[in-house]
């Protein structure tokens, strides 16, 4: 191979490292760095035992600190447990589901929170609600002949 070749070569096998490299290390930074990652899985739980398996055993709303509370939500067909949750203005709510049957959906109208709720599967995402009023959740996956009674609302207390 003469030196031409060599530059060639180099030109293709440089770029295919660095490239994939760029990219894990933007992964990296933005997963462990940033705290950036896909909305939803907390890790796993079987869903045949998940009305035994804490948290799930006991839904519901806690405070865990000053203004920051948790909701946990047994999903299953064609009911939310709770469907009512009640938190003062200014909270910060992290919501934590799970699916005992069939693949649902939890969208809180009004915030960013929009998941899947997938048997076996834990799904969490954070909202603060700074303005007091009633917030609908619905399941926004068909589940069957119910899915459209699926339904709940976060009271927020002024
Ligand atoms: Cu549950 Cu649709």
């Amino acid at each position: 191979m003469n030196r031409s070749h060599v530059l060639f070569e180099l030109a293709w096998i440089l770029p295919s490292i660095a490239i994939p490299t760029g990219m894990l290390v933007a992964l990296l930074v933005t997963a462990f760095g940033m705290g950036i990652h896909v909305p939803g899985h907390a890790g796993r739980v079987d869903p045949r035992t998940l009305e035994q398996t804490p948290p799930f055993n006991a839904p519901g709303i806690t405070q865990v600190a000053p203004g920051r509370y948790q909701a946990v939500i047994l999903v299953k067909t064609w009911s939310f447990t709770p469907n009512e949750i009640r938190v003062p203005v200014g909270s910060e709510v992290t919501f934590i589901a799970s699916s005992q049957d069939v693949i649902h959906g939890f969208r809180i109208h009004g915030t960013n929170v929009n998941m899947m709720i997938i048997p076996g599967q834990i799904s969490r995402a954070t909202a603060r609600f700074t303005r007091p009023g009633e917030y609908l959740f619905v399941c926004h996956e068909y589940c069957g002949t119910g899915h459209h009674l699926m339904s709940g609302k976060v009271i927020v207390q002024g």
